[in-house]
């Protein structure tokens, strides 16, 4: 139950991002209009408090759209210690099974100082759908990463996308980031924990805090990479220009980014735009991949009361630098 509350929390992180006017500071995102806002206020004084939600509160959020079902899910290990606040759990590609990989998700809670200390907990309460496609289009396209350096960023709790690289791909190196400490302390995790299985291909696979707006954590790897990847990070206002900036200076002068996100009102196209002023060109696909597009047409056709194309699927990006 506690992870349902979290869950919700983030959900209405998000959608209070896809709505109103978003920024990177999780209280700025609560929106103030009643009753809705009092509901909201409602909700996020639950989260702090642990309590369980009920069900007329539930209906405040918006996402209830979960997963493309790209992967499937099974109990790793169960709980042993007080420590150990969450449970593993075996994440493997329905596609392509022989990929699979032990994950911990940060579902055990989100306390007060989590909430108020960090400045975006969007990342630590679920993977998002953009994040579990982008993990899915790395497998099925493992062949693109061979020998080269591989940055993931905002991948959240787990960056699953970067770990299906790691797991798959002879890779030159691959580099796992969030600027969330709580979610890096997953991730670090999950790499020991996977290291110690001799699940990876690359030996060369970490972690780190990389927050865009951060001058020496950009800076310090100016030029790096062939290959820097993104999901579901485009709807933070405060942070689009920096994010843009990020991924230009991270990637070497003849790399490329490769984006996947939702078109969350007109936070993409605001994307798009700083990225091409920034000299990038930009191919922006809607029909990337056919189980995918299959998947959206059926879900649009069958589960319109869940399913809102602008909030839950993910169009691909493909940035490339000019000159
Ligand atoms: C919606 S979550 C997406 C997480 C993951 N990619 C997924 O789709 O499940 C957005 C992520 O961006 C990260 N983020 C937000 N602003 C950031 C910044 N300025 N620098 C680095 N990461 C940031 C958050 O910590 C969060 O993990």
């Amino acid at each position: 139950m506690e992870s349902r509350v979290a869950d919700a929390e983030a959900r209405e992180a998000q959608s209070a991002a896809a709505e109103g006017p978003a920024s990177g500071d999780a209280s700025q995102r609560l929106p103030v209009s009643e009753p809705l806002g009092a509901a909201r206020w409602k909700l996020l004084r639950q989260v702090l408090k642990q309590k369980h939600l009920d069900d007329c509160l539930r209906h405040v959020s918006v996402r209830r759209f979960e997963s493309f079902n790209l992967f499937s899910v099974t109990e790793a290990q169960k709980r042993t210690t007080e420590e150990d606040v969450a449970a593993w759990i075996q994440y493997t590609s329905v596609f392509y099974p022989e990929y699979s990989i032990s994950l911990r998700h940060n579902n055990g809670s989100l306390n007060v100082e989590d909430v108020l200390t960090s400045f975006d907990n969007t990342g630590n309460v679920c993977i998002w759908p953009s994040e579990e496609v982008l993990a899915y289009y790395c497998l099925k396209h493992s062949h693109i990463f061979r020998d080269l350096a591989v940055c993931e960023l905002g991948g959240g709790m787990t960056c699953l996308a970067g770990l299906m690289v790691a797991i798959s791909a002879d890779v030159k190196e691959v580099l796992l980031t969030d600027g969330n400490e709580k979610a890096i302390r997953n991730v670090r995790d999950i790499i020991t924990r996977n290291q110690k299985a001799g699940v990876f291909k690359t030996r060369k696979i970490s972690s780190g805090v990389l927050r865009w707006d951060n001058e020496t954590d950009v800076s310090q790897l100016e030029g790096h990479f062939d290959i820097v990847m993104c999901a579901d990070c485009l709807f933070l206002d405060q942070y689009r220009a920096s994010l843009v900036d990020a991924i230009k200076r991270l990637l070497q002068p003849r790399g490329k980014a490769m984006v996947f996100a939702p078109r969350r009102g007109n936070t993409l196209n605001q994307f798009c735009n700083l990225a091409e002023k920034a000299d990038f060109s930009i191919q922006r696909h809607e029909n990337y991949d056919e189980h995918i597009s299959n998947f959206h047409s059926k879900l649009k056709k069958e589960n319109q009361d869940v399913y809102e194309e602008n909030l839950h699927y993910p169009l691909l990006l493909i940035l490339t630098k000019n000159g």
